[in-house]
């Protein structure tokens, strides 16, 4: 027989791959490494907790079990290799929903259960201390809170990231709207969510009271991702990430999962880091973005200017000796996955002129936190030729070309204005390089919804097409000079 105490060595053990593994995914050549690490680290977790279950109750129901992790391993399985690079940023959106809804399942589980049999119930193993059980039952309400707001805001943030969903071969946009008057009515539903989980803990025998929190903390998640518009998405996507997590730690506190706490707080935290630094990238205040709606709902503008195009050969004869170029990549890179083109336009730069060539990264370049750098590390490009912005804009100045491939609102002059949706986002100086080069389809809007005055200006030359065609054709030129 197996002492339950020693299995705890398993807990220990999984703590600290989770720890090691977050810490390696600190540095891109390190990151995959950490990625495996939390893998062994959840694991060992479940090996940890199902043994345990079995030392200790004997009552382990196997086939359920088996069921459960064989069903959620084949969907996960299928999701991930079904899912295209684009899709990425929604699916990781989407995971962090089903974090949460798992969190708030235990919590709703184990509330239904203390209220049938009674919260304060010695004769069923629940301790009648007065401080714990009120202690268990915040917890009860808190996970449930977090958790459901995280699972319907999350699949609201996913709809939002895709641009909508198609109902019967009709397309529907996701919607933006968050008129000031809905700040009040959030503020009223959070306060009301914990005189629910007040009201619950002293009517133990009223289950109504369970589903009202339920409900509530549902609508609150979308009420409070509904008027994110512009280009404030990657703050409430790590947000999201953040109390997926929390809502985690609080259902550890319930069960008395000590992994779960600790895997929970490593989550909140480096979520509410990144939703920091995301501000940071933004200069907005997290304050701000929950109940400020950034240029009136994130309607798109209608374009009314023009621009005659270029073509690969003229931008090759460009490049013909210049002496450092700064290329900025953006989401289009990503959807035409043409980074392996533009290492190769790296390469031939530093081959041909012995060209100074650097890779600038805007925090939220692309759709997911570390978008371009996952990107061009595919591709190999160094890691230390990869420049974060604010190192990189005093360099523009001095740059003899600018190659922008799928980059819109990170580039925008707009942003500096202080007006819609960009206001105030610090952007790549690109403006401010001798020449630039814009690689995209048409002369359409980014994410935010805003026209970009850089189009137009005499210095930017636009190659109109699909990036990696473009890229591929840009080579093709340069190898001819
Ligand atoms: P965006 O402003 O989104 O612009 C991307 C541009 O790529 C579009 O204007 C599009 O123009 C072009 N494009 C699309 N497909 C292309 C293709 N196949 N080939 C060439 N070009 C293509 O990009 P950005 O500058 O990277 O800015 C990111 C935006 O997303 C920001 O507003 C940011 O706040 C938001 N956002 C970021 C995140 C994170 S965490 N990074 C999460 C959610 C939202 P055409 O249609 O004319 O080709």
């Amino acid at each position: 027989m197996i002492d339950p105490g020693f299995l705890d060595l398993g807990y220990l053990l999984s703590a600290g791959l989770f720890i090691f593994g977050l810490k390696m995914l600190g540095h891109p050549r390190t990151a995959p490494r950490g990625n495996q690490y939390g893998m062994m680290g959840m694991a060992t977790a479940i090996i940890t907790t199902v043994v345990k279950l079995e030392v200790e109750t004997g009552l382990l129901g196997w086939k359920y079990i088996l069921g459960g992790v064989l069903l959620g391993s084949l969907i996960g399985y299928v999701m991930a290799a079904r899912v295209e690079m684009t899709g990425m940023p929604e699916l990781v959106a989407l995971f962090n929903g089903f974090g949460g809804a798992a969190s708030a399942l235990v919590a709703l589980s184990e509330a239904l259960e203390r209220i049938g049999i009674g919260i304060s119930d010695p004769a069923n193993g629940i301790p009648a201390d007065p401080l714990t059980l009120w202690v268990i039952w915040i917890a009860i309400g808190m996970s449930a809170l977090v958790g459901w707001m995280t699972l319907t805001g999350s699949i609201l943030a996913m709809l939002k990231l895709k641009g909508g969903i198609s109902i019967f071969g009709k397309w529907i946009k996701t919607p933006t709207w968050g008129p000031p008057w809905l700040n009040p009515i959030k503020v009223a539903c959070g306060l009301s969510v914990f005189v629910l989980i007040y009201l619950s803990a002293v009517n133990p025998e009223n289950t109504d009271y369970v589903w009202y929190i339920v409900g509530l903390s549902s609508l609150l998640g979308i009420m409070l991702v509904l008027p994110i518009g512009g280009a404030d998405m990657p703050v409430v996507v790590s947000l999201l990430n953040s109390l997926s997590g929390i809502a985690a730690a609080f259902t550890g506190f319930i069960i008395g999962n000590s992994v779960l706490i600790i895997a929970g707080s490593l989550v909140g935290a480096s979520g509410l880091i990144l939703t920091f630094i995301m501000c940071k990238a933004m200069n907005r205040r997290l304050i701000d973005v929950l109940f400020k709606t950034f240029g009136g709902g994130g309607e798109k503008q209608s374009l009314t200017r023009t621009k005659v195009g270029s073509d690969p050969d003229e931008v090759a004869m460009l490049a013909d000796g210049a002496q450092s170029v700064i290329i900025v990549p953006g989401y289009g890179m990503a959807v035409s996955q043409s980074q392996h083109q533009v290492k190769e336009f790296g390469d031939l730069m530093e081959e041909m002129f012995d060209t100074d060539v650097k890779y600038a990264i805007h925090p939220v370049a692309g759709r997911m936190p570390g978008h371009m750098n996952v990107l061009l590390a595919e591709a190999n490009v160094p890691y230390d030729k990869l420049i974060e912005m604010d190192e990189i804009n005093p360099e523009f100045p001095d740059c003899d070309l600018c190659l922008i491939i799928g980059a819109n609102d990170t580039i925008n002059p707009v942003a500096r204005s202080g007006e819609g949706p960009l206001a105030g986002m610090p952007i790549m100086d690109c403006d401010k390089a001798r020449v630039v080069v814009i690689i995209k389809r048409s002369l359409s809007v980014g994410y935010a919804g805003v026209d970009n005055d850089l189009f137009y200006e005499d210095k930017t030359m636009m190659l109109f097409g699909d990036g990696k065609d473009m890229m591929t054709k840009l080579n093709a030129a340069m190898k001819e000079l």
